[in-house]
């Protein structure tokens, strides 16, 4: 190193730490300190010292992430204390049971304080730090050998490679759960699916495959992230006295502990913390298969000690699982607002993820040969978060010898018209357009909705029983109903008729932008049918306008320009919106000249936070009106966000950014001055 000038040496150390701060930031406090352009420019200043002197680089240094030179096999690692497994609790009783052998044991009726953390449901590791550096990573193993991830570990943004702060252990072996959130997941299955690779089944596996990659690179191409939730094998002149003081330690030293981590005064409050964690699995942004619950005080640990592989003073409480087998039974076609045709899958009910499942998605026919699903096969179903349950996979050796091959439908399921199948597009369509009664019984949905001409009373099933019934053939049909008809259908009450009717007529006073969106174009959400009301004012000019004026306007793209063009070049489309308005469906057009008086005209809002004294639909229908687009994230190009109480992620990015805050009074006061 004696090339390597002093002011540049000393340069570098300050750029490795302040970097490696700032990944502490973004990645274990998920509270980033400064805007990532900064994090890259300082990124780039290190990387180029690295370049021009190779010797300067140290392990801990952030541009190691990266991932090196694949290796061709991994090596084992004998762990210096044995990595344990949990005994399981599958009910409250098995859990009072656990407590009464520990006051057993204990010889004492005392309460047991206990830390309850979410059991992640990823794979566990074993990281080594000697005097604060980190030497290895193994996996589990057998619990007493496992194989050496190093290179691996490397990559994983929470993973300190070098640990901060004070009291640091001469050694520390962690142990921990390197995981991969939902969005990660997805967005690698997704991947995986555009590329025809194969898919992985649930995080899980797909974390443990990322971590046994030969080729790092790949590891680090993965946002896997990893909670630190106990030690191992721990040298150092201090120990916490309890549990809990261990993991406070560890997240001193750098670690990411789980911030639903608490410690509970008794078994009641056990059960409690499970109630609330249940109750919220669902919405969290990663997979969890139960709860741990861990005896606070490490000296009652010591004195429980373990049995077989196992500690005495730790149990898992598991969550009904998410993932379970049973068998297909049928595949039906079901046919969308633009006449998609989606697989759906008849399921032997099964109890997965808290709910009975009877149904999954199978997706489009890509999907279905993807997986190679026949009909009466055993398939394991996946129900995580609250995404529809898919079918992760197929169980061949249950294939059953009269199994069936699934057929994709030459024709419409419902009104008998051609399917087709667009080239480079995954999804299939009838061509029966509004001739196919499903088509136009979602489109008479859509147009009913709360988005669209907001009919309150006409629900899915009234919907397909009037179309059933012949009482409509499409949307302009809805206003030529009378009590008279409506009284004839199955179970309508004559009050709930004419409720129906007055909602029906209320509906006719809209926005050019409601009636744009509730036509149900196709890609034309709410977004885009106010963009288009805003720049061309009415719907003549809009039906008018060429694919290259469309182009012009702000998120129109070339393919919603040509659905847009297509479908008011459609005669019978044309006759529909003429009914309509004959009918008495009206809205103002929107004067263009005085489209100058959009102050906010270029600027893009944010709301965020639980608005107490208007409502966000109301706050974002006012700025629209001023010109303002109204996004749902923080990005370097928001203008402004308006932080209602609550307000949590976006208000710590916008504050990152330096991006201007007002709070839901000045809000108030702001749009006054517009009125
Ligand atoms: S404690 C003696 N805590 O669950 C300590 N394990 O069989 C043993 N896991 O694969 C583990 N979250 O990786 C513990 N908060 C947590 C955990 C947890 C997930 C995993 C662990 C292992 C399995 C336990």
């Amino acid at each position: 190193m004696s090339s390597i000038p002093e002011n540049i040496l000393r340069q570098y150390q300050d750029l490795v730490e302040e970097l490696n701060n700032h990944n502490h930031s973004y990645y274990v406090l998920d509270d980033p300190t400064v805007p990532d352009i900064e994090y890259d420019r300082q990124l780039r200043e290190l990387q180029s010292i690295e370049g021009l002197y190779p010797d300067i680089i140290t392990l801990d240094s952030p541009s190691q992430r990266v991932g090196g030179a694949a290796l061709s096999s991994f090596s084992q690692i004998k762990h210096a204390l044995p990595m344990l497994s949990l005994d399981n609790a599958f009910n409250n009783t098995e859990l009072q049971e656990f407590e009464r052998r520990l006051k057993d044991r204990l010889n004492s009726n005392d309460d047991i304080e206990y830390v309850c953390e979410p059991k992640l449901d990823g794979a566990a590791v074993s990281l080594l730090y000697k005097d604060g550096a980190l030497i290895y990573g193994a996996t589990r193993g057998d619990g007493s050998v496992g194989e050496d991830i190093t290179t691996n570990v490397r990559t994983i943004r929470s993973v300190p490679l070098k640990l901060h702060g004070d009291n640091i252990p001469s050694t520390l072996e962690v142990r921990g759960e390197i995981y991969l959130p939902l969005s990660g997941f997805d967005a690698l299955n997704a991947a995986a699916l555009l590329s025809g690779d194969k898919t992985f089944v649930n995080p899980r596996n797909a974390a443990a495959g990322s971590l046994r990659q030969l080729d790092s690179k790949v590891t680090a191409s993965r946002p896997l992230e990893m909670c630190a939730y106990s030690v191992g094998q721990y040298l150092a002149d201090r120990v916490p006295e309890t549990h809990e003081g261990m993991l406070s330690a560890l997240r001193g030293w750098g670690f990411k502990i789980n911030d639903l981590v608490e410690t509970v005064k008794d078994i009641a409050a056990c059960e409690n913390y499970y109630q609330r964690l249940a109750e919220r699995r669902e919405s969290l942004p990663y997979d969890i298969d139960g709860i741990v619950y861990k005896v606070n005080s490490l000296q009652l640990q010591e004195r429980l000690g373990f049995v077989a592989k196992a500690p005495r003073w730790a149990i898992a409480r598991k969550f009904p699982a998410q993932e379970e087998m049973t068998q297909l039974i049928d595949v039906e076609f079901q046919v969308g607002r633009t006449g998609a045709i989606t697989p759906v899958a008849r399921l032997e009910p099964v109890f997965v993820g808290g709910v009975t499942v009877s149904n999954a998605t199978l997706h489009n026919g890509d999907e279905i040969n993807r997986l190679g699903v026949q009909i009466g096969d055993t398939v394991i179903i996946r129900r995580a978060g609250d995404v529809i349950p898919q079918i992760a996979k197929v169980v061949l050796d249950r294939r059953p010898e009269n199994a069936l091959p699934v057929v994709f439908p030459e024709r419409c399921p419902v009104c008998q018209s051609m399917v087709r199948r667009t080239d480079g597009e995954a999804v299939a369509r009838c061509s029966g357009g509004l001739f196919c009664g499903a088509q136009i019984k979602e489109a008479i949905k859509h147009f009913a909705s709360r988005k669209a001409m907001d009919i309150d009373g006409l629900g899915d099933r009234l919907v397909e029983l009037m179309v059933d019934e012949s009482v409509i053939f499409s949307v302009a049909d809805l206003y030529d109903l009378n009590v008279d008809k409506l009284v004839k259908l199955e179970r309508m009450a004559e009050k709930s008729a004419s409720n129906l009717i007055v909602a029906i007529a209320a509906s006719k006073k809209t926005t050019l932008a409601k009636f744009l969106y509730a036509l149900g174009i196709r890609e034309v959400g709410e977004a885009t049918a106010h963009t288009l009301a805003k720049n061309f004012g009415s719907i003549e000019l809009i039906a008018k306008a060429s694919v290259d004026e469309l182009l012009e306007i702000d998120d129109v793209g070339p393919i919603v320009a040509r659905y847009i063009v297509n479908f008011f070049q459609n005669p019978d489309n044309l006759s529909i919106i003429q009914a309509l308005r004959d009918a008495g469906v009206e809205w103002e057009d929107i004067d263009l000249s005085s489209l100058e008086a959009q102050p906010l005209k270029g600027q893009t809002w944010v709301l965020t936070g639980g608005m107490e004294i208007m409502s966000r639909a109301e706050a974002k229908d006012e700025l629209q009106a001023l010109g303002a687009k109204v996004a749902s994230s923080v990005s370097a190009k928001t203008t402004q966000v308006v932080a209602a109480p609550g307000a949590g992620s976006k208000l710590t990015k916008a504050k990152t950014l330096d991006i201007a805050v007002m709070d839901e009074q000045q809000f108030v006061s702001f749009l006054a001055n517009y009125k």
